[in-house]
């Protein structure tokens, strides 16, 4: 009995981990030509810098950086919301600053949207 009391208290630090909300909230901002419009808007004047005009990595202060921004032209397919998620508290370095105090989460999903329009190829070729 008492190692089915191990097994018990156990499991209960093992999956005790597992019932969290999602990290991120999902992008459920459309696609539309306003919101596509507007987060390149957004991802010039606040991006660019660093990741280049078209997002390739190779802006003016990024290429100065010591890490190099990412490309983000060749993103993996992120589940809806995780390009959102870093934006909003940052990259994996001190280089990519987090947006929360910067931008709404309405600007940082168009940006979102703007960056997967042209990371979703298919979509794009149509
Ligand atoms: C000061 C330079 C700088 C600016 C401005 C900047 N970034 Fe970054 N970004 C970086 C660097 C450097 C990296 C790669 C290292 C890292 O993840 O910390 C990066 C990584 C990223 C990543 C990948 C993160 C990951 O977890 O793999 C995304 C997405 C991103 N940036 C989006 C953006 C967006 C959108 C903006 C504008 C709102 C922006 N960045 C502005 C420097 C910058």
């Amino acid at each position: 009995m008492k190692f089915l009391y191990g097994i018990y208290f156990f499991s209960i630090i093992l999956f005790s981990g597992c019932g969290y909300a999602p990290m991120f909230k999902e992008n459920t901002l459309p696609m539309d030509e306003k919101n596509l419009l507007a987060g390149q808007a957004l991802f010039q004047q606040h991006c660019a810098g660093c990741h280049g005009e078209k997002g390739k990595g190779d802006g003016a202060i990024g290429l100065l950086l010591p890490v190099k921004p990412a490309d983000l032209t060749d993103l993996p397919l992120f589940p809806a919301g995780l390009i959102e998620f870093s934006i909003l508290t940052g990259g994996d370095t001190e280089y990519m600053p987090a947006w929360k105090k910067v931008l709404s989460q309405k600007e940082i999903e168009q940006i979102g949207n703007y960056l997967r329009s042209f990371n979703i190829k298919p979509v794009n070729k149509e």
